[in-house]
């Protein structure tokens, strides 16, 4: 078995963070959401890795390299334009090959690993006779409009799928992880572009199953999200974080940790009160300062005379004299200060596609 892991796409959602980087690069727990998903592939036993890369191909490559820290094969598939996630399958044709294959798309989160649905599905697959051509996880959500939805018949079985769809026939939506056999191939070479422009995987399974090819579906009540938006990848940073063990590697003089806080090698914390959990990368220096739960400040961060908690810093920005911050995610080498006190204004310079709220 092999593994297709997307990595394309333009992040539309996460602007502006996604116009300097990939999506699937932004750190959750100060670490790339997309390496949750490699170490997952890597447990289940897969090893050939084929990874499909867009125009942020330079920045996933530098991050994943050959695959050998994860223990994979990593082969990377040149997708010239985000045309679908079909059309991701088909460009992997000759990567790919005869193998059954587990397609992974990058931004998606999956708590418990997919060990047992790669286990199912390989089982199903060696038995004699009839076996699955594909096998899909769905899971319930509040506004299935936004996703791939599935029909179930009374017994279970899938018999119709949607993407997107405004009138949705269930509250069961697709999740960004799928096992298929060799049989897709024939259904995303037969697909044309839909509404949106691309070519759906969605419509690559209801192809099968119109084609008379059993589709099994598996219902998870864990925890799945798709980090594409900044709700979401708080929220996954939240739950990663509630699992993290606290270590202090780093300089803390004059300050109280609380509950679940690491100190990654090298930061320093001054005067400052963490309340975990709460994880402070390499190199980053904090004074007079309070951190609150739910904070990943990733490497060589300055954070001085302020208060943030529920939020993601990126590598590299400042901090200096703000509270409080909150809920915000704040990109790469970016600095937030006080406005002077006269006149009473703000003072911004923010990327296109910024977002900001001001409580004023
Ligand atoms: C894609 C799929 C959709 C699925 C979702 C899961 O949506 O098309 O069926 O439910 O991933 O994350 P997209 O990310 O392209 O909006």
């Amino acid at each position: 078995m092999k593994a297709l892991v997307l990595a394309g796409g333009s992040g539309s959602r996460l602007r502006p963070i996604t116009y300097t980087s990939a999506k699937q690069i932004v750190p959750v727990a100060n670490k790339p959401v997309l390496f949750y998903g490699l170490e997952a592939i890597a447990e289940a036993g897969v090893r050939q890795v084929g990874i499909v890369v867009g125009d942020t191909a330079a920045e996933i490559e530098e991050a994943v390299g050959d695959g050998a820290a994860f223990g994979l094969e990593v082969t990377y598939l040149r997708q010239d334009q985000p045309r679908g996630l079909a059309h991701a399958v088909l460009i992997a044709r000759e990567y790919l090959a005869e193998d059954d294959f587990i397609m992974y798309l990058g931004d998606n989160f999956i708590v418990g690993g997919i060990n047992d649905l790669a286990d199912q599905f390989r089982a199903g697959r060696v038995s004699a006779g009839d076996r699955p051509a594909a096998q899909i996880m769905l899971t319930r959500v509040p506004d299935p409009r936004a996703f791939g939805v599935a029909e179930l018949d009374g017994a279970g079985r899938v018999v119709g799928l949607e993407e997107k769809p405004p009138q949705p026939k269930s509250d069961l939506a697709l999740v960004g992880v799928y096992l298929f056999g060799p049989e897709i191939h024939d259904a995303v070479a037969a697909l044309k572009p839909s509404w949106r422009g691309e070519l759906e995987i969605t419509d690559a399974i209801q192809w099968l199953i119109d084609a008379g090819q059993w589709v099994e579906s598996t219902v998870i009540s864990g925890y799945w999200k798709d980090t594409g938006n900044v709700t979401d990848m708080l929220e996954v940073n939240r739950l990663v974080l509630e699992g993290i063990e606290p270590r202090t590697a780093g300089l803390v003089t004059d300050s109280e940790l609380i509950g679940r806080v690491v100190i990654e090698e090298g930061a320093s914390v001054e005067r400052s009160r963490i309340v975990g959990p709460v994880i402070i990368g390499a190199g980053c220096r904090v004074r007079d300062s309070y951190i609150g739960p739910f904070t990943s400040v990733d490497r060589d961060c300055s954070i001085a005379d302020s208060e943030i908690e529920y939020s993601i810093v990126l590598r590299g920005a400042s901090i200096d004299g703000v509270r409080r911050i909150e809920c915000s995610l704040i990109g790469r080498e970016a600095e937030v200060t006080p406005a002077p006190r006269v006149p009473k204004a703000h003072r911004l310079v923010l990327g296109d596609h910024s977002k900001v709220q001001i409580s004023s």
